[in-house]
């Protein structure tokens, strides 16, 4: 066996130190930034925007089509989650897409010899108020809404459609622009209009609800044709789900793995980028080696090597780098090549967030923060009288069951997984617009104690103070019993 020359060993021990979140704070700076004049607008890959630089991991109990709708709505980005079968990751992705279209496209009709009780039914079914009613070929012969068929209408349940609708329709043409379409709303006192070709058939459905929620979500992620932006999570082999995902419109495909520095991973990221139109971002890495292997085909660069609250990888594996270290490590690489970095997981406060953005990143993700939302999918469940939601890692033996394993590299006929992550519940928080509305104001306090105006000028502007333990206990609240809880602050994160 060959000897190991003396001194090697004890040299590996002469290491680097790798910091994170609580290591480090931000340096006030003078500054003429108001906290509410700081713009949030970044880049998370090459083509896509947002204005606020916030995303919701891709995880079973985080991101499903609902939390991706009300992400993108209120400008960040959801993405969504791969323990679902290739179609139903489709089918995701097109109810995000369609969730803000300005014309419906699979409109809920009637035709006029079906019952009003049939009709009833189906809007029932689809959850519309109103549906247009139509002939064979498509042409708009009336409309029919709940106000059309209430029992002191007289209208039996049995009657046809035709004697129940209103055939005094107004409808419009392809080109109407949303301010005519309300006009004519408010001026015929309706709330649809039937879109209709040159023939008179029907092409799609204009609503006021739809409309004026446009008008409401006024930061939100949308793509040049006005619909919401969505990413969604592929495993590293997968180029199915990913042509798939691609095909349904999504914006931008991560690439999802624990561990992206792997050879196989890196060549099969590079060739599911040659293929689909969508942004490719890949990840996790956490060191400078791994982004160079990756930065000349990558839209983007995930970043987070164990840091998660679920996350055992570290403890599991013993390999893993501190956050802002594995941040800045990155972000060094990745600048030189204009690659937006995306820092993943560990993010417990707003201020760990805008950290990480000083480290180098041009947008956080977050699991465990929007896992107790409404719009996260599970339910709520009560112990010891307070509420929380599930909240489970993609590595823990119950993800892995239902499909996860690959994100480890490891293979789904294993009988014994072999998790790198715990499931858990977090307290149930109420609307992610809150939360939301939370984490991206004390971002926006951090920048304002930088005073930088703007994303790419805090990362420049930032500096970075170490703290000692006895620092990182007195930025905490101290000597004190808490009364009333803060909504932007837990003890426990
Ligand atoms: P937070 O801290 O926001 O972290 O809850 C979310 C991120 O954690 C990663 N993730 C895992 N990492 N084992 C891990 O080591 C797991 O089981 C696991 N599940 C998720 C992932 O990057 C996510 O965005």
């Amino acid at each position: 066996m060959a000897k190991t020359p003396p001194g090697t060993f004890s040299e590996k021990l002469r290491v680097e130190e790798a910091l994170t979140f609580d290591d480090v704070l931000l340096k006030p700076k003078e500054s003429s930034v108001e906290p509410d004049e700081a713009a949030t607008r970044t880049r998370v890959s090459t083509n896509v925007e947002l204005e606020v630089p916030v995303l919701s991991a891709a995880m079973d109990t985080v991101t499903e089509s609902d939390l991706a709708i009300a992400m993108a709505r209120h400008g960040g980005l959801g993405v969504l989650h791969r323990n679902m079968t290739v179609e139903e990751t489709a089918s995701e992705v097109e109810r995000v897409k369609r969730a803000d279209e300005l014309i419906i496209r699979d409109v809920v009709t009637a035709s006029p010899d079906q019952t009003v009780q049939e009709v009833d039914e189906t809007m029932d079914r689809e959850g519309v108020s109103g549906a247009p009613v139509v002939d064979d070929d498509g042409t708009v012969l009336g409309i029919i809404s709940g106000t059309d068929i209430r029992p002191y209408l007289e209208v039996s349940d049995r009657d046809e459609v035709s004697e129940a609708m209103t055939s005094e329709v107004i409808t419009a043409s392809e080109e109407v622009t949303p301010r005519e379409a309300l006009e004519l709303m408010y001026e015929h006192k309706i709330e649809r209009v039937p879109i209709v070709d040159d023939d008179g058939a029907l092409t799609g459905l204009m609503t006021m609800q739809g409309i004026l929620q446009r008008r409401e979500y006024d930061k939100a992620a949308r793509a040049d044709d006005g619909s919401l932006r969505v990413g969604v999570a592929v495993g590293p082999f997968e180029d199915d789900r990913a042509t798939a995902a691609d095909e349904a419109g999504a914006d931008v495909v991560f690439i999802d793995c624990a561990h992206a520095h792997n050879r196989d991973v890196v060549d099969s990221a590079r060739s599911i980028s040659g293929r689909v139109d969508a942004d490719v971002v890949v990840g996790n890495i956490g060191t400078r080696e791994a982004a160079e292997a990756l930065v000349d085909f990558a839209d983007g660069l995930k970043v987070g090597i164990g840091p998660g609250s679920i996350c055992t990888t570290r403890v599991v594996s013993g390999a893993g780098m501190p956050q802002i270290s594995a941040v800045a490590n990155v972000a060094d690489v990745a600048a030189e090549h204009g690659v937006p970095v995306i820092a993943d997981g560990g993010i417990r406060y707003s201020g760990d967030a805008i950290k990480a953005i000083a480290a180098g990143a041009d947008a956080v993700m977050l699991g465990s923060y929007f896992a107790g939302t409404d719009e996260a999918p599970g339910r709520v469940i009560t112990m010891n009288g307070k509420k929380y939601k599930q909240y489970r890692g993609m590595g823990s033996v119950g993800a892995m069951q239902s499909g996860g394993g690959d994100r480890y590299l490891k293979e789904e006929s294993d009988e014994e997984f072999v998790p790198e992550g715990v499931e858990a519940a977090t307290p149930y928080k109420g609307s992610l617009a809150s939360e939301l509305h939370q984490l991206v104001g004390g971002m926006q306090s951090g920048m304002g104690y930088v005073g930088a105006p703007s994303i790419p000028e805090f990362k420049e502007r930032s500096e970075f103070v170490r703290v000692s333990s006895a620092g990182r206990q007195e930025s905490h609240p101290h000597d004190v019993v808490i009364t009333d809880e803060a909504p932007n602050y837990k003890p426990d994160g």
